[in-house]
């Protein structure tokens, strides 16, 4: 079990010893959410309707913040009345990351000069604590800020930035300024989820002039931020963003698929009680190329599939048939099983023995050598 689960169970377990309904509350939520994300939807629906058939009325507020920030009202939207930002906190170690040796350096160097703010303030040299993180989707940006979080050990305040546009002149620069204000005044970090919304305001031309003094409120903002405070960003449209803004950012990190190394790890972590080197090496192999977040898509399919029949095991024929349906060149293969010995043997010939593919298929191995030998 994740560290994140066996957190926010013990939080629970706190929180029912102490009678402490809203931690009881918050935790329930967060769990649920966790849940949800892992594709358990009927668990996190039965656990929400639990907490509110609670007969403790106070077992209903839903978002969860951390106990440190819960009761400080967070930032709204002047218009709508909704909250622009949500707090989550993740403990030390709870979040996994996987990255290039490249980008571990990068992360371990913003780290250290973090950390280290007072002594290089001191001479002078201080940085201001901001991380540009851009890259394609599904490659660890937004998991990234978790980890970020949580290695510093602070709530981490989300806001995505299409939820701080608001159509009304005006507004959006309002919005920021209750953001950076709230961020100020509590010892987080502040994650800008979706940047690149700042940019699709171009698209309208009518919004030109909005659009820069959207731009100069955010550098303003940023720029009369404490120098302790971590600011993060992510995008996947960085080519969208302001020149004076990508500035701004003192640490930019273009994440991308994760090389040969980070994927072993990632199949390793996601496989968990799982694993076994013949699933490692085939997934390994059948991966190239994938993102993270679909790495954990096929692997979360089989454990599933596993967890549902009460098998102990993923065999390997389900292992690679979720990854050849994500594989744009044999996602639309004929069914077949010629067709499909002969592809995996061409895609590695290493991998793929002839020993394998008879366990992938459940044939024996001289007819897998037949079915290689037919054109
Ligand atoms: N490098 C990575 N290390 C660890 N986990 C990863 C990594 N990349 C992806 N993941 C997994 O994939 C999931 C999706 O990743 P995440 O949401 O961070 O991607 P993203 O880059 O923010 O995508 P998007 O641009 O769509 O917002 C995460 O929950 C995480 O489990
Ligand atoms: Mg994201």
């Amino acid at each position: 079990m994740s560290p994140e689960y066996l957190f926010c169970i013990s939080k629970i377990v706190e929180a029912a010893t102490e009678g402490d309904a809203e931690m009881a509350a918050a935790y329930t939520e967060q769990l649920a959410l966790m849940l949800e994300k892992d594709g358990q939807a009927e668990y996190a629906k039965r656990l929400r309707r639990t907490a509110k058939s609670s007969k403790s009325a106070k077992l209903q507020p839903a978002r969860f913040a951390p106990k440190s920030i819960a009761r400080e009202a967070l930032p709204v939207d002047s218009e709508s009345g909704l909250s622009t930002a949500e707090v989550t906190e993740w403990p030390k170690g709870s979040v996994k990351m996987f990255l290039s040796s490249k980008a571990t350096r990068s992360v371990d160097r913003f780290l250290a000069y973090y950390r280290a703010t007072d002594r290089l303030s001191m001479d002078g040299v201080a940085v201001s604590p901001t991380m540009l993180i851009f890259g394609p989707p599904g490659c660890g940006k937004t998991q990234l800020a978790s980890f970020i979080a949580s290695e510093v050990e602070l709530p981490l305040v989300t806001a995505r930035v299409d939820g701080l546009i608001s159509s009304y002149l005006g507004s959006t620069a309002k919005n920021l300024r209750g953001l950076f204000d709230y961020v100020k005044s509590h010892d987080c970090v502040l994650f800008l989820d979706e940047f690149d919304s700042l940019a699709k305001m171009r698209d309208d031309a009518g919004e030109l002039g909005e659009l820069k003094r959207v731009v100069i409120s955010l550098l303003q903002n940023m720029d009369t931020m404490p120098k302790d405070r971590i600011i993060l960003a992510a995008t996947n449209h960085e080519h969208l963003l302001d020149p004076a803004i990508w500035r701004r950012f003192t640490t930019k990190l273009e994440l991308s698929e994760p090389d040969d190394e980070a994927r072993a790890a990632m199949i390793v972590e996601f496989l968990g009680g799982f694993f076994t080197s013949d699933l490692k090496d085939v997934l390994h192999t059948m991966t190239t190329g994938f993102t993270g977040a679909q790495i954990k898509l096929i692997i979360g399919e089989c454990r599933r599939n596993a967890i549902l029949a009460q098998r102990k095991e993923i065999g390997l024929g389900e292992a690679v048939e979720s990854a050849l349906a994500l594989k744009p060149e044999t996602a639309e293969m004929k069914e077949g099983i010629k067709d499909r010995v002969k592809t995996l043997k061409a895609i590695a010939p290493k991998t793929f023995t002839q020993v394998r593919l008879a366990k992938i298929f459940g044939v024996s191995q001289p007819y897998i050598s037949t079915l290689l030998k037919r054109r």
